[in-house]
């Protein structure tokens, strides 16, 4: 293998929740379940809830405004920049280049979106890598968003597993926060009709138990992928996933990644899989148990949830990371924590924006999403607030630009 002469990966991190949520424990009491089921069956305490003035291009341009701001990033330095989501506003224009046009990014860069339900946002992270190692990107970076609203409808099996969110991920070689590790990934994709959205559906549809089989038949092909690419075996009395400090999988509900680290586990022949779940996969559930899934920034949530809630110090440790896409396309690869990032991601204060989001009743929830079914017809209004959406007029949509 032709050796890489500098590391690539993510130089800073931005996220945008939405401003609202729902109570899982009172969604349940409302549903006349056992508020226990959603809690500790699914491991969900809160949902994100999009407003009418919020939507895929209103997070995305949030949370890529904190990754720039955050780490003194001009527009002009990105050269590439990509929106992976699977819900996107248009058929044609991608999400990016609404963010292009309200971040001020300029012309001499390579603006599109990429769809493969939760996996679009990896696969524009690894073109985006491999971007900068070809020598193309010319010193500049790329700035790539995860944004999506996750949508089920009222009432089905999967409504107490929406959310809605954006992470924005700036990618650089001599990255300050993760070092991706070259060739080290996974891939296992197949074709099949877990959960989908047909054209003419805003809500999602979802075959949810045999969706749960796929993620775990995935994340084995991946894994089992990831370890014949990695050019080493486990050391002798260590088990292969031992070489890896902490775990983030792909969280549509907390209780996922749990059986997605009891898979992992087991494969490599433990037999108390699920002993080592809260010392290497706990941390990274705080912020998604507290948002719910955001579809293809849920693996980055899981991320920086990692970084902000690790106790010790994570430096020079490796990852395990896990993207999942229903349709099916999975990886599993590895980065290595850089000096100074567990600080870096705690001074976004995270758990204090989350702190000011306001909590709605089931009532007022349940209005929300019988707005959206119009939303695509919403008139123009006065909403002021930064990168807020404010309507259609003559089949444009517009928003609010920062002052
Ligand atoms: P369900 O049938 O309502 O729930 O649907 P269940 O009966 O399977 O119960 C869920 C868990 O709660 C079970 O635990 C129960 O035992 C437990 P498990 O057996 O799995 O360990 N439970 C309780 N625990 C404590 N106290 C109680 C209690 N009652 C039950 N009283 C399902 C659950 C996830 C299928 C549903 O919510 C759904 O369809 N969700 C959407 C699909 C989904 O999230 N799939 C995940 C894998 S696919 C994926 O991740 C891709 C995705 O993100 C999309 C993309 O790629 O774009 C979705």
């Amino acid at each position: 293998m032709t050796p890489f002469l500098f590391s690539v990966g993510i130089d800073a991190f931005g996220v945008a929740v939405p401003k609202t949520f729902v109570s899982l424990t009172k969604l349940a009491q409302a549903r006349g379940v056992d508020p226990q089921k959603y809690l500790g069956g699914l491991g969900t305490e809160l949902m994100g809830i999009a407003m009418p003035d919020e939507d895929t291009v209103t997070l995305a341009a949030r949370a890529a405004h904190q990754a720039l701001e955050s780490s003194n990033t001009r527009p002009e330095d990105i050269g590439m920049l990509v929106v992976g989501t699977e819900t996107a506003v248009d058929h044609s224009k991608p999400v990016a280049s609404f963010v292009q046009g309200l971040l001020g990014i300029g012309p001499r860069c390579r603006v599109f979106e990429t769809k493969h339900a939760c996996y679009g946002g990896t696969a524009a992270l690894q073109l985006a890598a491999d971007w900068i190692r070809s020598g193309s990107a010319k010193g500049q970076k790329a700035l790539v968003i995860c944004s999506d609203i996750a949508r089920y409808g009222l009432h089905t099996p999967g409504e107490p597993t929406q959310g809605a969110g954006a992470v924005a991920l700036l990618i650089s070689s001599s990255p300050r926060l993760l070092a991706l590790e070259p060739g080290q990934s996974g891939l296992c994709s197949m074709d099949v009709h877990d959960f989908w959205r047909p054209l003419y559906s805003k809500d999602a549809l979802v075959d949810g138990h045999y969706s749960v089989q796929c993620y775990l038949d995935a994340l084995s092909g991946a894994y089992a992928d990831y370890q014949a690419n990695a050019g080493t075996t486990a050391a002798p009395g260590t088990l292969f996933s031992d070489r890896f400090a902490a775990f983030a999988y792909h969280v549509p509900y907390g209780k996922m990644a749990r059986k997605a680290h009891r898979q992992i586990r087991t494969l490599d022949g433990d037999a108390t899989p699920d002993e080592s779940f809260e010392r290497l996969v706990g941390a990274s559930l705080r912020l998604p148990s507290l948002v719910g899934n955001i579809y293809t920034g849920s693996l980055y949530l899981a991320v920086v949830s990692l970084l902000d809630a690790t106790k010790g110090d994570l430096t020079g440790q490796r990852l395990g990371l896990f993207s999942y896409g229903s349709g099916a396309c999975a990886e599993f690869f590895s980065a290595v924590v850089q000096p100074g990032a567990q600080a870096a991601v705690q001074a976004l204060g995270l758990s204090a924006t989350l702190a000011r989001r306001r909590e709605l009743s089931i009532d007022e929830y349940e209005a929300v999403m019988r707005t959206r079914e119009a939303l695509d017809e919403k008139p123009l209004d006065a909403a002021k607030s930064a990168f807020a959406f404010q309507g259609i007029a003559e089949h444009r949509r517009t928003y609010a630009r920062p002052s």
